[in-house]
């Protein structure tokens, strides 16, 4: 497996498999990967014949208040991680690599972001467009892969794509979860052991709210009202929000009567976590 640190190498190696007629499926992540990211890079190696994983921690998709300068990162881990599940080439450039000195082109979304992550994070999606888009420019794969835990990163990336006529297949894979529930993420590194156990909550939550819906609750407020009890149960978290929305135009709803996406994001301490069910899903 090659690490590779420029656009042009990237570039040369795609092209080279281009040739040889292969085709390829890419994992966009920002590094410190878990098993989460590992069922992309799986999946990738199942539909295509070569995979590329970007390893880039996007200063652009982050407000300067957040948590930019502490994501983890530790290449040399990622490196062996990626390369027991078949990836064939990371990509880890600089940011300078990826924005130079006068970078002033943005891909912005007007739908889809006024909800959820999009109203408590600005410039969150305009980041991740920006370079998503910038990186199906340079690896061109024929499938990328995303994680349904993102869930609304994910509908954004589709909608992009469809609106940019981007020739790429966007892949959604279920959210992998450790064996107490709590979803795979990069972040639940920040958390201490007492943090560890009040995170539960999430996961707990997002049964309650399935458990609602299965037994046929279709009113929004009344399934909301019973998962927000059992976060607000835990004194070490704090919501940010709990919603239900269209699970296509991510517009809050008041009743299950279509596919509907049910997220969250609450601080367990200063950690920002997410976790989600689409009824579709149950
Ligand atoms: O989901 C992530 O890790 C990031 O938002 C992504 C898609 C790699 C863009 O930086």
């Amino acid at each position: 497996m090659k690490v590779v640190k420029t656009i042009a190498e990237v570039r040369e190696q795609v092209r080279q498999w281009r040739a040889e007629g292969l085709t390829v499926g890419f994992v966009p992540t920002m590094g410190y990967l878990h098993e989460g990211h590992a069922s992309l890079i799986d999946a990738s190696c199942r539909d295509n014949d070569r995979t590329v994983v970007s390893d880039f921690v996007n200063p652009m998709q982050f407000s300067p208040n957040e948590d930019l300068e502490s994501y983890p990162r530790d290449l040399e881990r990622d490196s062996a991680l990626a390369e027991a599940h078949g990836c064939d080439m990371i990509f880890n450039p600089e940011p300078e690599e990826m924005y130079h000195e006068n970078f002033s082109s943005f891909v912005d979304m007007t739908v889809l972001t006024e909800e959820l992550c999009g109203l408590s994070r600005p410039i969150h999606f305009r980041g991740v467009c920006t370079v998503v888009s910038k990186l199906f420019n340079i690896v061109k794969p024929d499938r990328a892969y995303f994680g349904k835990k993102d869930a609304q990163q994910l509908a954004v990336i589709r909608h992009m794509v469809d609106d940019l006529n981007m020739d790429i297949e966007i892949i959604g894979c279920p959210i992998i979860r450790e064996s107490d529930g709590l979803a795979k993420s990069s972040r639940n590194t920040y958390l201490n052991d007492e943090e560890r156990k009040a995170a539960l909550v999430l996961s707990q939550a997002v049964e309650i709210g399935k458990s609602a819906v299965k037994n046929g609750i279709t009113d929004c407020a009344e399934i909301l009202s019973e998962m927000k009890v059992k976060i607000e149960s835990e004194p070490l978290a704090r919501i940010d929000y709990v919603k239900i929305v269209d699970a296509e135009t991510i517009q809050q709803i008041e009743k299950i009567d279509r596919p509907a996406l049910c997220a969250m994001a609450v601080y367990i301490g200063k950690t920002r976590l997410i976790d989600n069910f689409f009824t579709e899903d149950i």
